[in-house]
């Protein structure tokens, strides 16, 4: 056999060995990153923000989606485990519910960091990555408590919440009311679409179960058309007094949209203030049209940052940094909330365009 024959067999021998070894090698991923659905431009801004991070973040990663259901939540967290991920980086669906997918990873010896939401009653949680959700409450409460003329009484208010399964709906409405309710109490505000929320209006400190009641009348459930339709049957349930200027503390930015466009098409609301969060393309368009009056940046991009550094420190056996704890219900979760920036028309173009957050070619009228 000539020497050429050979070195193309050995080649050929080559070749089959390393075709055969790669494909039996067992896939592997170091850290499994789960969001809840892709049919919110929130959760989607997270993944495209993780997928530019992951790139120099130095170990595998993959991000799954749960579409709503904590069922196909738990499966993406078991089909992660059987890839062999050391942390998981999971924003809950349901905050109670992801409880059984923590504990099946805590058993796996897998690290669990809470993202954005809080998974609740488990003490199978090692870490919270969190913007300062109360925060962002205060901020809905001072913005419109600062578009009240001065010293005036009886301004209509309505309020609106998120679903009542994301621990962040409590924390974002326990903001909210610490600058509220006092305005409610002295007769600054008057509720207009809860009755629970009148009923308990000299409570500045409100239980859980207080705060259910009332979230229980106002909830969007984190949804468009739930909250549209909760804003009509709002409108159509009081008189045109309780209309002319409004104040609305929406949750986010897009049930904000979907409030803003029932409160704008009903003809006795002369003028509304609405809040909102998460700097939503859709939004800061709005923003800059005058349709919604601020929302609360929360830079995607640190809360990214910190999922990953957290990530990084637990890879490494060591621990990430811990500036205040959260309590789940069952344990007091480390945690170290990240800062918001507050948006209105006057500081769209530096917070939103100069800041680098969205290209100034998503939008018109800047
Ligand atoms: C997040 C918000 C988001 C909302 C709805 C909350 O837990 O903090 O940013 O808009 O869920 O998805």
């Amino acid at each position: 056999m000539s020497f050429k024959k050979v070195l193309i067999i050995f080649a050929l021998i080559m070749f089959i060995f390393g075709f055969v070894f790669t494909s039996c090698q067992k896939k592997t991923t170091a850290v499994g990153i789960v969001l809840p659905t892709k049919d919110e431009p929130r959760w989607i801004q997270d993944q495209t923000r993780f997928l530019d991070a992951l790139k120099s973040a130095g170990f595998s990663a993959k991000v799954l989606f749960s579409q709503g259901d904590s069922a196909k939540e738990k499966a993406n967290v078991e089909a992660l485990i059987a890839e062999g991920i050391k942390v998981l980086i999971i924003c809950p669906q349901d905050g109670t519910a992801a409880a059984a997918a923590a504990e099946l990873a805590h058993k796996a010896g897998v690290k669990v960091i809470s993202y954005d939401r809080l998974i609740r009653d488990t003490d199978a949680v090692d870490y919270y990555v969190t913007f300062d959700s109360f925060q962002v409450g205060a901020a809905w409460g001072e913005y419109l408590v600062s578009q009240v003329p001065a010293g005036s009484k009886g301004n209509n208010l309505y309020l609106y919440a998120g679903a009542a399964s994301d621990n962040n709906s409590f924390i974002l409405f326990e903001g909210a009311w610490s600058v509220l309710q006092p305005k409610i109490a002295d007769g600054t505000f008057i509720v207009r679409n809860s009755d629970k929320a009148v009923a308990l209006k000299n409570k500045p400190n409100l239980t859980r179960d207080e705060m259910s009641q009332i979230i229980g009348q106002v909830t969007t459930n984190w949804n468009f058309n739930d909250a549209k339709s909760k804003a009509e049957a709002n409108l159509t349930a009081v008189d045109a007094k309780a209309k002319g200027t409004v104040y609305i503390c929406a949750p986010n930015d897009g049930t904000a949209r979907a409030i803003a466009d029932a409160f704008a098409a009903d003809k006795d609301v002369k003028k509304y203030y609405i809040t909102g969060q998460d700097a939503e393309i859709a939004s800061i368009q709005y923003i800059i049209d005058g349709k919604q009056s601020m929302t609360v940046l929360k830079d995607v991009r640190l809360l990214v940052k910190d999922a990953i550094d957290a990530a990084i420190a637990y890879l490494k056996g060591s621990q990430p940094p811990v500036t205040k704890t959260y309590n789940n219900g069952v344990k007091d979760v480390p945690a170290k909330p990240t800062p918001i920036t507050i948006v209105t028309k006057e500081n769209v173009k530096k917070e939103i365009i100069d800041s680098g957050y969205w290209p100034a070619d998503k939008f018109t009228g800047l």
